[in-house]
C-alpha cells in the first residue's frame, strides 16, 4: 500500500515539489545519490574503484519532454565519459542510459533516443567503458530491446535489462540467448498492471531464480543486479553448474543499499559493480528506492526530525 503510494508519488509534479522542498532531504538522498556534479561522479568511482568494485554511472534525468533536454542529458554522458577517461578511470566501467531521458517518448522518439544512445557507445568505446540500457516501464520494453538489438551490431558491449516481475521476460531472454550480449537481471522498479506483470513478491521471487538459470546458461553476460543474498547463492550455484568461472558473470548493487553485502561480493572474490547515480535530477530515482523497502520511509522521516 505504502509502496504503491511512493511508487506513484515518483511520478507526480507535486509530491516532487513537496518532497525537494525539504530543506534536509539532499542529506537523506546522499545515502543513494553520492553527488550532483561530474567531479563527484569521478571522486565517487575513484573510491569504489580502490576497494575492488567497478561501476555503471547513471546521469539521473528520465522522461524528457522536449528534444533540448534529451540533447543536454547526451552532452552530460559525453562530458562524463571525457572526465573518466581523464582521471585514468574509464577503462572497465560502465555507463547506464534510460532511454526515456534520451527523448524516447518525444514523436519520433525511438530514432531520436537511439541517436543519442549510439553518440554515447561511439564516446564510450573511445575510452573503454561499456554502455547498459536501463529498463523502465513496461510501455517502453519493446522500444528498448530493438535499440539494444541494433546498437549491438556496431557495439557488441552495449547491455539490456530483463525485469522478472514482466510475463514477458522468459521469452525476452530466450529471444537474447545466442546473441552474447551482457544481460542485467533486476526483479523490476516499476508498479505495473496485472495484465503484464506478478503481482506477488514470492513470484518475482520464484521468476527470478529461474531467469537466474536461464541466463547463466545462455550465451549471454549474465549481470545479476539484486540485493537479496537468497538469489545471489542462487547465482553463485547457477554459475557452478553452468561452468562459469568467476569472471564469466557478475554481481551489481544499487550505491548505498547494501555495502557489508558488496563487501562480501568482493572478498569472495566476485565481480562486484555498483550502480552509481549522480546529478541534481533525483527525484524519481529516489522515490523509487523508497518504494522499494518502506522502512527507509522511516530513515527518512528521522533524518528529517533531527535536522
Ligand atoms: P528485494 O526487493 O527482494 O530486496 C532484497 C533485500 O535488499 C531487502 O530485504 C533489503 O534488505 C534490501 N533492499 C532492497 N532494496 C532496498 C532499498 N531501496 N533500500 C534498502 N534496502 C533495500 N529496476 C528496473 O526496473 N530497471 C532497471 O534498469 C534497474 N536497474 C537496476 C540496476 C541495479 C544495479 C540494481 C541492483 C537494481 C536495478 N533495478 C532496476 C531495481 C530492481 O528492479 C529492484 O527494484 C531492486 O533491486 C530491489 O530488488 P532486489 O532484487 O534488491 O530484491
Amino acid at each position: 500500500m505504502l509502496s504503491a503510494t511512493l511508487n506513484r508519488a515518483s511520478r507526480s509534479t507535486r509530491a516532487r515539489r513537496a518532497v525537494e522542498s525539504f530543506p534536509l532531504t539532499r542529506r537523506v538522498v546522499d545515502r543513494f545519490v553520492p553527488g550532483e556534479t561530474t567531479a563527484d561522479a569521478v571522486a565517487a568511482t575513484r573510491r569504489l574503484v580502490a576497494t575492488g568494485r567497478t561501476v555503471t554511472l547513471d546521469v539521473l534525468g528520465e522522461d524528457v519532454l522536449d528534444p533540448a533536454g534529451a540533447r543536454a542529458l547526451c552532452d552530460s554522458y559525453l562530458a562524463l565519459l571525457a572526465a573518466l577517461a581523464e582521471a585514468g578511470c574509464a577503462d572497465g566501467a560502465d555507463v547506464s542510459l534510460k532511454l526515456s531521458a534520451m527523448g524516447q517518448a518525444l514523436p519520433g522518439g525511438t530514432t531520436i533516443a537511439a541517436d543519442h544512445a549510439a553518440e554515447i557507445c561511439a564516446a564510450a568505446a573511445a575510452v573503454g567503458c561499456t554502455v547498459t540500457l536501463d529498463m523502465e516501464d513496461h510501455t517502453t520494453v519493446d522500444s528498448t530491446l530493438a535499440i539494444g538489438a541494433a546498437l549491438r551490431a556496431s557495439y557488441p558491449f552495449v547491455g539490456n535489462v530483463l525485469q522478472t516481475n514482466l510475463r514477458r521476460t522468459p521469452g525476452d531472454l530466450a529471444d537474447l540467448d545466442g546473441t552474447g550480449a551482457r544481460i542485467r537481471l533486476v526483479k523490476g522498479a516499476y508498479r505495473e498492471p496485472e495484465s503484464v506483470a506478478l503481482q506477488r513478491k514470492a513470484e518475482v521471487d520464484r521468476a527470478y531464480e529461474r531467469a537466474i538459470d536461464a541466463l547463466m546458461a545462455s550465451d549471454c553476460h549474465p549481470m545479476i543486479a539484486t540485493h537479496d543474498p537468497a538469489m545471489l547463492d542462487r547465482a553463485v550455484r547457477a554459475a557452478g553448474a553452468a561452468g562459469r568461472g568467476t569472471g564469466d558473470w557478475e554481481v551489481q548493487m544499487l550505491y548505498g543499499v547494501r555495502p557489508a553485502l558488496e563487501q562480501r561480493m568482493v572478498d569472495e572474490g566476485r565481480r562486484m559493480r555498483v550502480y552509481l547515480p549522480f546529478g541534481t535530477d533525483w527525484y524519481g530515482y529516489f522515490m523509487r528506492r523508497l518504494a522499494e523497502r518502506p522502512a527507509n520511509v522511516a530513515f527518512f522521516l528521522r533524518a528529517l526530525a533531527h535536522r
